[in-house]
């Protein structure tokens, strides 16, 4: 796409934008001589206390031009009111050519709900909030209603966190098989799946380690989360002796959550929920994704919708007291009958939480080249599921409390979880917020070091820790004990320990 700007404009943000209208174009040099290729022309003028932006924009021989002025206000000045008026122009001129509003408007690359919480923070009223990011983010009223609610909820469980709260998570990225939408690091042949004796003492220690300095630090472990990949796919003596481990260096009874991911049906058993149970597990994952046996065939799913329903009932008759239930929206095959069908079957087991995703084609997910039209610019009827999700799971009494986007989902549409009054995973806020240091052990696994209100004012500083992607290479890392003392000159560095 050839871009032609005049102003002070930073090129990427304008790349980004066009990036909503024409997925997937490049903006090399070759892009910018080519005769066909599309063309933004964007002219950026300061002008009676705000900022004017003109933009035309042509393709396949049509054209369509904007022209928006915003003023400098107290929420905005300058530069930000300059990002702001060339998205308004950007989005109008090219919304006018495709015929195509996108919902989230000019916001791509950050949570809507942080821009509603900044706003909120800023002392504006709700009404005031979801009218700013209609009129100024171009986000259609419904989504700035949702974005507002999720930052009132994210605010109420967050509450003023404390400068030694903290988290813990450990990592099990292993799968019985390779369900064929997923691009998450998970080991699923039979070789691999070999190593798990060995990865679980190797993480084991890891947890010891990383216990051992939350408690020498004085911080305060809030949750712990076992997440996948798929845990459950440990025997039972496995989960037996990882959660028991768990139990020795965590006091389990203080968790304010304590998850267990769990999720595909086919490795639930009750034998591996009692363990669960025994051991203080409070909150563990029975995922669907869909309840149509044609679609999670498409997504090779490997089990039916039978077995989710057997699997739900096994996590139930356990007495785990919060049980979430993921599904995927826009998955191939999937129409709107079919999808409300799903979600209303799961919605009648009335799940503590619920969370709806948006089909995310990822690159290395080997569903794009089996059925690569499937991400479309509108989504087909996956906006209509989407807007389904959240007026029945206001009907049913559920509240939106966590929200997401991904690039490269169908239709740009979020992922939001939804929650019974007071049952939020609390570990999903803190973790997506940022508001306290999660601990992490495991491949893949990524610490994060936070000081969310740091000493001299300003942002919150995060500092994060990798262990290596696969866990091969994650058993011949020894870098566990370098992590930790990195940790703790961190929690000393930021006077986390006054
Ligand atoms: C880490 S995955 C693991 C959970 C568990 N292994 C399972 O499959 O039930 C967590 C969730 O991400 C969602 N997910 C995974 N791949 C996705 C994709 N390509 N698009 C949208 N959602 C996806 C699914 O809803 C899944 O339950
Ligand atoms: S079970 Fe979950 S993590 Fe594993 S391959 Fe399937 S979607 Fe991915």
């Amino acid at each position: 796409m050839k871009l032609i700007l005049d102003g002070n404009v930073n090129v990427y943000y304008i790349q980004t934008l066009c990036m909503i209208f024409f997925p997937g174009e490049k903006f090399g040099a070759a892009e910018q001589e080519a005769p066909d290729a599309p063309m933004l022309s964007l002219r950026l003028r300061a002008r009676n206390g705000g900022m004017e932006a003109a933009v035309t924009v042509t393709a396949n021989g049509k054209s369509a031009s904007a022209t928006r002025f915003l003023e400098d206000s107290e929420h905005h000045t300058g530069e930000k009111t300059a990002k702001l008026v060339c998205g308004l122009a950007v989005i109008a001129a090219c919304g006018q050519l495709l015929g195509y509003r996108p919902s989230w408007g000019m916001l791509t690359g950050v949570r809507p709900s942080k821009v509603a919480t900044e706003l909120l923070r800023q002392g504006l009223s709700k009404t005031r909030v979801k009218k700013i990011l209609a009129s100024e983010y171009s986000v259609i009223p419904k989504k700035a209603a949702l974005a507002t609610d999720v930052a009132i909820n994210e605010q109420k469980i967050i509450g003023n966190p404390g400068r030694r709260d903290c988290s813990l998570y450990i990592s099990i990225p292993f799968c019985p098989t390779r369900c064929s939408y997923c691009s998450f690091v998970s080991y699923t042949s039979r070789k691999l799946l070999d190593l798990i004796p060995d990865y679980l003492e190797r993480l084991m220690t890891d947890v010891r380690q990383m216990a051992a300095k939350i408690r020498e630090l004085g911080l305060r472990l809030c949750t712990v989360y076992i997440g996948g990949g798929t845990p459950t796919i440990l025997t039972p003596d496995q989960l037996r002796r990882l959660l028991s481990t768990i139990a020795e260096c965590v006091d389990v009874g203080a968790l304010e959550e304590y998850t267990l991911e769990s999720g595909r049906a086919d490795t639930i058993t009750a034998e591996k929920f009692a363990v669960a149970r025994e051991y203080g597990v409070n909150r563990v994952c029975v995922n669907a994704q869909s309840l149509s046996d044609e679609v999670l065939q498409n997504i090779g799913r490997c089990h039916t919708a039978a077995d989710f329903f057997r699997a739900f009932a096994v996590a139930r008759a356990s007495g785990i007291p919060y049980i979430n239930t993921d599904l995927i929206v826009g998955l191939p095959g999937d129409h709107f009958h079919i999808f409300a069908k799903s979600f209303d079957q799961v919605v009648a087991l009335r799940p503590e939480n619920l969370t709806v995703h948006t089909f995310c084609v990822k690159k290395a997910a080997d569903i794009l080249r089996q059925d690569s039209h499937v991400y479309s610019l509108r989504g087909g009827d996956a906006g209509k599921c989407v807007d389904y999700t959240q007026l029945r799971a206001a009907q049913e009494g559920y509240r939106p409390y966590y929200m997401y986007r991904q690039k490269n989902t169908v239709g740009n549409f979020e992922n939001v979880g939804f929650a019974l009054e007071g049952a939020e995973c609390r570990y999903n806020v803190y973790m997506m917020e940022e508001v306290h240091s999660i601990f992490a052990a495991g491949a893949g696994a990524v610490s994060k070091m936070v000081d969310y209100t740091p000493r001299g004012g300003g942002k919150p500083v995060i500092e994060r820790l990798f262990y290596p992607k696969y866990p091969y290479e994650y058993l011949k890392d020894d870098s566990t004990g370098q992590k930790t003392a990195v940790m703790e000159a961190f929690y000393r560095q930021h006077g986390l320990l006054d």
